[in-house]
């Protein structure tokens, strides 16, 4: 198969499509349409027991799924297979039940289209474990109904339930379903269940009152007595032990290693609970499940006219109060028939053999009712209780057909020639929907075809159904016809009418090898899936199913809720002959076929591997016998000479348009056209396909694989892309939420911003005229204009006055402070000083102090007065200006205690001659002392000492005076006179005028 490049994305996803293929088939061939040899039936048989070996129980021929029975429980229904099987293309996994499950649920959601599965195969080939596996499928993936969600439980439990009722065991299967049921689960437009519906058929009722040897009753019965409360038995009046039922005793197998009843009963305890059993119906029901064990331990006995009496009056005793019934009128019942002959009623007694066959009767006439009336319940309860509202209209249905299989017994009856009728019906419409519609379609479509040759089994419908010549016409007709009717007649009837049918076959008819294998009363059926011989005894009886009149009033007497809705009062009245059992099953049959014809059909076709209900045992005849009955030989050759797959156009191209850029997204054309387009676009070998009148055909299930595979990686590509649409949209919508948010957080942001600085600049503008108006009265007395103002330069000159104080004492700077702080700035001034020499003095050395102590009597003597005092403030002053070492030790000496307070190196000059002379001035406390070399020279007493003077210039000259005397710089003189003159440097001598003069400089201009 080609694709070109822009169908697939590329050619390595073919090759990964074409390895995936190959892998699923590495045991044998999972669809038997791919076997090479596919005329073969050793290479069908070789295909099924490789893949059964490896316990791969399911192979497909194209859409029909073949289901080997394994016998075992393989482990392959769990959730993660459900899980696996649920939206994935048929082809794509391994075969399994649930693929058809699948398929079938997403046409029936997709098309809308109602669908069926009929699910084939003789008795215990697994039809009923494929129908439970379905529906537990389908309650467990579908989504669940908005309300009534109890219905999936419900639709589960039923099963249980009809089992117990329905089911028993016989030779062929433990478990063998011994009624027909189709169930219908409706689904509403989402796809969830919201109601089911079950169909019964023909239950074998004969079972009730006996059993072939090997076989049981209805489980309902074992169960009862194994798994009921002591309780419940007591009032049942059962005993534990089924050998005590003449009914339960026919088969002598009463326990089955596979079966638990006790276990099972709980569970049928409880889906009766689910199923909307009230506790008063389960006890209605229990008692006439216990009323017929009862039934069959009635005995009679022959009295002297051999008429027959109940000789059981403890079962009778149980039996009318589990019947809810008079003790009597039964007693007389069973021993009594009604006729009315000309209007009057007369009562005629039974001999032991009719009386025995009127309780039999009754048995099996209350346990079916009651079963047909079980069914009516569990429909009730599965009924949508939305059935009137809209959604409900717009239901699908999806059915499930589980059948009795096909079965031969060493000895059939009635019931086997109904349930084989109903088979040979049923493989009649598989033949019908699949192999001769298949080829009728292919006429009708013109396509060159070879038609196949298949066994049409409609020949055997028509032997047993056919008007006036139909076994059953035959039948009914012995039945109804007056005069001595039996078994016998009936067979001779037959013999008579279809003695020339190939398919019919008694003991007079057969040639002489034959007749040995037939009894006198038996007839044989080749029916498709084999040879039947059927014995007549019983035929009419069954058929006629008479229930004598006066037992059907006792019944319709009885006061348990069940009976009186089973016995109908109606009935008694009814002058009409009711249908016969034999007719009623076939107008239900034809029914069944409308049904299942109105859907769209689902296959699964089941095999029985083996009889002895073994796994792993794989018995060839068995199963080669079954593939040919089944016709699945013929299914798949006509499937391979055919075409796997065909489509309406508009379907096909509707499916597939998207695979080719012609047909994208739409075809203006007509559908057959772009179809065409599409099919040359995907690279289609024309071997590989034909071009009908309405349809496309497709030969190889691998094209159409493949074709889903593009499909699959094209909507890969076309989800990713409605994804990136869909995520760029949804970011866009989500970015400019937060766009639009973020202008309105900006501009709500903005406004506040301004209109907070719009209130600062106006209290600013407030302030400045405020200001303006305050300084431009601001001489006028305080007002509340200039108030403001006022109080500004107030605090701010306050506020300004720490920055600018002085920085020490001697820093005589200070602000100007506004006129109204004229007073308090003084104020604040000198507590400053004050505080700036407080600290000060608190910081002074004695030292120190005593330095500036002295330098203030220095200036209060100097200052302003001499003119070289400036200079000398600075100067510190020192305590002497000569060291010890300098003066003579013999001044020392004459000075004796006399402390030395002050010492310097003087000149002293003369009076006479101002002959100046180096003297030593030494300072004691009582005199001053002047001392040349070692020698004191004069000593002056400060007591006679009047006066010392110096002059205001820079002379650094000193006069001392005692009385007149005046000493120059510290010496003993006369008196004289100093001329000062100032000059640019000192200079002191001897006048010509004989005055002292001295120039001294001018250093500070006075
Ligand atoms: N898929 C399966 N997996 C495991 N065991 C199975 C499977 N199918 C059937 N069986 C076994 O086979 C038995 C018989 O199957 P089932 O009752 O479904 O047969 P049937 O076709 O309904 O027969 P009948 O026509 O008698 O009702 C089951 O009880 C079960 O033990
Ligand atoms: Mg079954």
């Amino acid at each position: 198969m080609r694709y070109r490049a822009s169908a697939l994305g590329s050619d390595g996803v073919r090759v990964t499509m074409e390895s995936a293929l190959t892998a699923r088939d590495r045991v044998g061939v999972q669809d038997f349409v791919l076997l090479e040899n596919f005329t073969s039936e050793a290479a069908f048989i070789e295909n099924l027991r490789r893949r059964f070996r490896e316990n791969l129980i399911y192979t497909y021929i194209g859409p029909v799924l073949v289901s080997v029975n394994p016998y075992r429980d393989l482990q392959i229904y769990s959730r993660q297979h459900m899980e696996r099987y649920r939206g994935v293309s048929f082809y794509e996994v391994p075969p399994h039940l649930f693929a058809v499950a699948d398929t079938v649920y997403r046409a029936l959601r997709t098309e809308r289209r109602d669908q069926a599965v009929m699910i084939s195969g003789e008795s215990g080939a697994g039809k009923t474990e494929a129908t439970k596996r379905l529906l537990q499928f389908y309650a467990e993936t579908c989504p669940a109904p908005e309300r009534g969600g109890a219905v999936r439980d419900r639709l589960l439990q039923s099963n249980p339930v009809l089992e117990a009722f329905g089911n028993a065991k016989t030779l062929r299967n433990d478990n063998s379903s011994r009624f027909g049921k189709y169930m219908d689960v409706q689904f509403d437009f989402k796809g969830a269940p919201v109601g089911g519906h079950i169909l019964s058929y023909l239950l074998e009722k004969s079972r009730v009152v006996h059993q072939n040897h090997g076989e049981r009753n209805f489980h309902v019965f074992y169960q009862l007595l194994e798994g009921g409360e002591e309780e419940t038995l007591r009032r049942l009046g059962l005993e534990r032990n089924p050998q005590s039922y003449l009914y339960l005793v026919k088969g002598q197998c009463a326990k089955v290693s596979s079966i638990n009843d006790k276990s099972d009963w709980k569970v049928v305890r409880k889906a009766l609970t689910v199923i909307d059993f009230t506790e008063d119906e389960v006890e209605d029901l229990l008692s006439i499940v216990a009323s017929v064990l009862h039934l069959g331990n009635i005995h009679f006995a022959a009295d002297e006219e051999s008429n027959a009496q109940v000789t059981t009056e403890n079962q009778l005793k149980y039996l009318t109060r589990l019947l809810s019934v008079e003790g009597s009128t039964l007693r007389e019942a069973l021993t009594h028939r009604k006729i009315i002959a000309k209007g009057e009623e007369l009562l005629s007694p039974l001999n032991l053999e009719q009386a025995a066959y009127a309780r039999d009767a009754l048995a099996k006439a209350v346990y079916s009712r009651t079963f047909t009336w079980l069914v009516g319940k569990i429909n009730r309860s599965l009924a949508s209780k939305d059935a009137e509202s809209p959604s409900w209209r717009s239901t699908t249905v999806l059915g499930l057909l589980d059948i009795y299989g096909f079965e031969v017994f060493q000895h059939n009856s009635f019931e086997q020639f109904c349930i084989n009728y109903c088979n040979e019906k049923l493989q009649q419409l598989f033949i019908e929907l699949t192999l001769k519609s298949e080829q009728e379609e292919y006429e009708a479509e013109g396509i060159a075809w070879e038609p196949v040759q298949y066994f049409n089994n409609k020949i055997i419908c028509d032997l047993v159904e056919e008007k006036f010549k139909g076994i059953i016409s035959i039948l009914d007709e012995e039945c109804l016809r007056p005069g001595e009717a039996t078994d016998l007649t009936f067979l001779e009837k037959l013999e008579d009418t279809v003695k020339h049918h190939p398919h019919f076959l008694t003991h007079k008819l057969a040639d002489q090898r034959t007749r040995k294998s037939l009894g006198r009363g038996e007839f044989r059926l080749l029916h498709y899936a084999g040879e039947v011989t059927y014995s007549v005894t019983g035929f009419l009886d069954k058929n006629n199913d008479l229930l004598f009149r006066n037992l059907k009033e006792t019944m319709c007497s009885s006061k348990n809720p069940i009976m009186s809705q089973c016995f109908d009062r109606s009935e008694l009245s009814d002058k009409k002959r009711p249908e016969t059992v034999a007719t009623q099953f076939k107008m239900s049959l034809l029914q069944l076929v409308e049904i299942l014809q109105s859907k769209e059909p689902a296959y699964v076709r089941c095999i029985k591997p083996n009889d002895a209900k073994q796994p792993g045992r794989f018995d060839e005849v068995l199963i080669r016998h079954q593939v040919k009955y089944l016709g699945l030989m013929e299914n798949l050759r006509v499937r391979r000479a055919g075409f796997a797959y065909r489509r309406k156009y508009e379907a096909f191209l509707q499916r597939y348009k998207s695979l080719c850029p012609e047909t994208w997204p739409t075809w203006a054309g007509r559908p057959q056209d772009g179809v065409a387009v599409l099919v040359r676009h995907l690279g289609y070998k024309p071997e590989e396909y034909k071009m009908g009148r309405t349809k496309i055909f497709i030969r190889f299930p691998k094209t159409l694989f493949a074709t889903e595979d593009a499909l699959e990686v094209r909507r890969q590509s076309l989800a990713t892309k409605i994804q990136a649409a869909w995520r760029g949209f949804h970011w866009r919508q989500k970015f400019l939420r937060v766009k639009r948010s973020a202008i309105c957080i900006q501009s709500w942001w903005r406004g506040t911003l301004g209109r907070r600085k719009a209130t600062k600049r106006k209290w600013a503008a407030q302030t400045i005229r405020r200001l303006i108006r305050g300084f431009i009265l601001r001489h006028a007395p305080r007002c509340p204009e200039n108030a403001f103002f006022l109080d500004h330069v107030r605090t701010s000159f306050l506020l300004n006055l720490r920055r600018q104080l002085p920085r020490n004492v001697l820093d005589t700077s200070w602000p100007t402070p506004p006129p109204a702080l004229r007073e308090a700035s003084e104020l604040l001034r000198e507590l400053c000083i004050k505080n700036m020499v407080w600290k000060y003095c608190r910081s002074i050395s004695p030292e120190w102090k005593q330095q500036l102590q002295q330098k203030a009597v220095a200036s209060e003597i100097f200052k302003g007065k001499k003119d070289n005092y400036p200079q000398s403030v600075p100067r510190l002053f020192i305590s002497t200006r000569l060291g010890a070492d300098e003066i003579s030790s013999r001044v020392l000496q004459a000075l004796g205690s006399e402390p030395i307070q002050y010492a310097v190196p003087v000149v002293k000059y003369d009076r006479k001659g101002y002959k100046p002379r180096s003297r030593q001035l030494l300072l004691t406390p009582n005199a001053v002392v002047i001392v040349e070399d070692a020698k004191v020279k004069q000593r002056i007493d400060y007591a006679n000492l009047t006066g010392i003077s110096v002059s205001s210039l820079s002379d650094s000259l000193c006069l001392c005076r005692c009385g007149d005397i005046i000493t120059f710089a510290g010496g003993p003189g006369r008196d004289g006179t100093i001329d000062f003159t100032p000059g640019s440097e000192l200079l002191i001598t001897k006048a010509k005028n004989g005055h002292l003069a001295v120039v001294a400089p001018r250093l500070n201009s006075r």
